[in-house]
């Protein structure tokens, strides 16, 4: 089955009890056993759900992998797969993360005993030179967080293989309908299905993706020790929202295009990160490896903080919100908002500058997106 159809179909649909087309919602926390280690597949929600399931199974085909698990957040999903290493591991990972991924990593994971280096992921030299005895981890995001950063995902694959490292991709910006990194040989995805998975801004949810029988064992293990897993709900949620991602996508995608085309003629307007724009450092690698550019641009505004201010200030159509990937359009301030938990030094050494705005261009009509924008753009 291809994407689109895989999207609407895999896992055990329609259900087997009732032949209900849309999942089920198994909202029970516990099964009753046929007899004393006898069930009907499911005993305890924390450990399986079938309505869960359903949605595991049918991220794990989207990306192609060996098993999904569904957990309670994108922040639960990472804290989860971070857990596969132990004291005195060393971890290599990009350095325009999403915030709350540094903060897991720098302000919790830390004083557990793991060690991290954050780097920009563009150089072979730059991440053999890191890598120490004690590494275990390359944690990729591509595009990144709010840079929209593209990582040679081939080259850190060979890296990782030649040193023996795991490599986890948080495909939350690409999705899989736009990237599958496990078919360049990535060990672990991870998602924040808040974001485009579930697509509608009405749940918080994650997900990890496996490739070996080892990793699908060890993560199930934590994911039932650590209970980090999603609700009944929440997963019949996101399912629902998975079985649009493709038209979604493509036309979050034809509305960034025309809207990072228009801002980078802007004369308000200093740079426009956007993958799909040749003028993009990491254009050609992201054409290659990408079946398309996504939804999420940013912008970095002439005059810095004072303008961003206005400019929110103006903004009708789009929200300054925290998050992306819903049908709104909606605009933040990453300095002040989803990467205000990185220090201010680092932060800015990293380019996440004052003046950096954020877009998640919804599904509204895209002239109005950029009427919106070119009045929240004039001078006040
Ligand atoms: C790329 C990325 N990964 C992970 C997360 C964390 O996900 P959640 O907010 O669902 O915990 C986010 C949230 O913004 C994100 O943008």
């Amino acid at each position: 089955m291809r994407f689109e159809t895989l999207a609407i179909h895999a896992g055990e649909r329609p259900d087997k009890a009732f032949g209900a087309i849309s999942v089920p919602i198994y909202q029970t926390s516990t099964f009753a056993f046929e007899e004393l280690e006898k069930t009907k597949g499911y005993d305890y929600s924390r450990t399986a759900n079938p309505t869960r399931k359903v949605l595991e199974d049918t991220i794990a085909q989207l990306e192609g992998g060996k098993a999904g698990f569904a957990f309670a957040t994108g922040m639960a999903a990472e804290t989860t797969v971070i857990h596969l290493l132990e004291a005195g591991d060393h971890v290599i990972s990009g350095d325009d993360v999403y915030g709350g991924t540094y903060r897991l990593f720098q302000k919790v994971m830390h004083d557990f005993g793991l060690e991290f280096t954050f780097l920009r992921m563009d150089s072979r030299k730059k991440i053999e030179e890191a890598i120490k005895p004690n590494t275990k981890m390359l944690w990729l995001e591509t595009p990144s967080n709010p840079l929209l950063n593209i990582v040679d995902i081939e080259m850190a694959v060979a890296i990782a293989r030649k040193h023996n490292l795991m490599t986890v991709m948080d495909n939350t910006f690409a999705t899989p309908y736009l990237l599958r990194p496990i078919e360049y040989g990535v060990d672990l995805v991870v998602h924040s299905t808040t974001k485009y998975l579930n697509g509608h801004c009405d749940v918080v949810g994650g997900a990890v993706v496996t490739t070996t029988d080892e990793l699908t064992e060890r993560v199930q293990f934590l994911l039932n020790a650590m209970g980090t897993c999603a609700s009944p709900f929440d997963c019949w949620l996101v399912l629902r929202g998975i079985e649009t991602l493709a038209v979604r996508m493509r036309q979050h995608e034809a509305n960034a295009i025309a809207v990072a085309n228009y801002l980078a003629e802007h004369p308000a307007v200093k740079r426009v990160l956007y993958p799909g724009l040749k003028s993009h450092p990491g254009y050609e690698i992201a054409k290659r490896q990408m079946k398309g550019f996504g939804g999420m641009v940013s912008i970095e505004l002439e005059g810095g903080i004072e303008t961003v201010k206005s400019f929110v200030r103006r903004i009708k159509l789009f929200s300054l919100a925290e998050s992306l990937g819903g049908p709104a359009s909606l605009a933040e301030h990453p300095a002040t908002m989803s990467h205000a938990s990185m220090p201010k030094d680092f932060r800015e050494k990293v380019g996440i500058t004052e003046g950096l705005i954020r877009l998640s261009v919804g599904l509204e009509n895209v002239d109005d997106l950029i009427d919106d924008l070119r009045q929240a753009l004039e001078p006040s």
